[in-house]
């Protein structure tokens, strides 16, 4: 194992039964606590914005904004927030998706993305690839490009990745 994929590893904290009985809860509160692995996968990221020539940095609420916005600042990029439904006060996009009971809704602002954006994605975890999926169609809705995605986590016994390769389409997927 890398020392960085070590060091993120050992400040992700595991809970049993969060937040429903069944489910292991991956925290990263002690990662966002340690400057040193904060800095660590600030800098990894920035790295991937850099490598996909990207022009933008999309956080996913909530969590991904907390990773992407210092990766924006690092990278030296436009930092752009997308938020669940009913949250932005100007003209939105919106995309709705399937969660296993119901639907959810995720949006952006539309005039936050251009036809000449390339735009990397940012989260924490990659589960079904639901919320992925839903941004990546947002920002090509939007008329911009998808330079990637990028997650400190992949669940990758949830087949999110396999669900992603249409919407990525050939953008590369990197999951620290
Ligand atoms: C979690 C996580 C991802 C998403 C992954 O967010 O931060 O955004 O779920 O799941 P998926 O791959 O199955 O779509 P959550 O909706 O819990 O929001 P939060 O960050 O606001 O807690």
């Amino acid at each position: 194992m890398t020392d960085i994929k070590e060091l993120l590893l050992s400040r992700i904290r595991d809970v049993a039964d969060y937040p429903e009985p069944g489910v292991m809860f991956k925290d990263i509160t002690p990662l966002l606590a340690d400057p040193a692995a904060f800095t660590a996968l600030t800098d990894a990221l920035a790295g991937i914005a850099e490598r996909t020539g990207a022009t933008k940095v999309v956080g996913l609420e909530a969590r991904g904004f907390i990773l992407a916005a210092p990766v924006a600042v690092r990278a030296g990029l436009g930092f752009i927030p997308v938020r669940k439904a009913g949250k932005l006060p100007g003209a939105t996009l919106s995309q709705a998706y399937d969660l296993e009971y119901g639907s959810a809704e995720i949006e952006v602002h539309a005039e936050d993305l251009c036809g000449d954006d390339r735009v990397l994605v940012i989260d924490d975890v990659l589960a079904t690839g639901g919320t992925a999926e839903a941004s990546l169609q947002l920002i090509r809705r939007a008329g911009a490009e998808v330079a990637g995605l990028a997650v400190l986590m992949e669940l990758g016994f949830l087949g999110g990745r396999a669900r992603l390769e249409p919407a990525l389409a050939g953008a590369p997927l990197e999951a620290l």
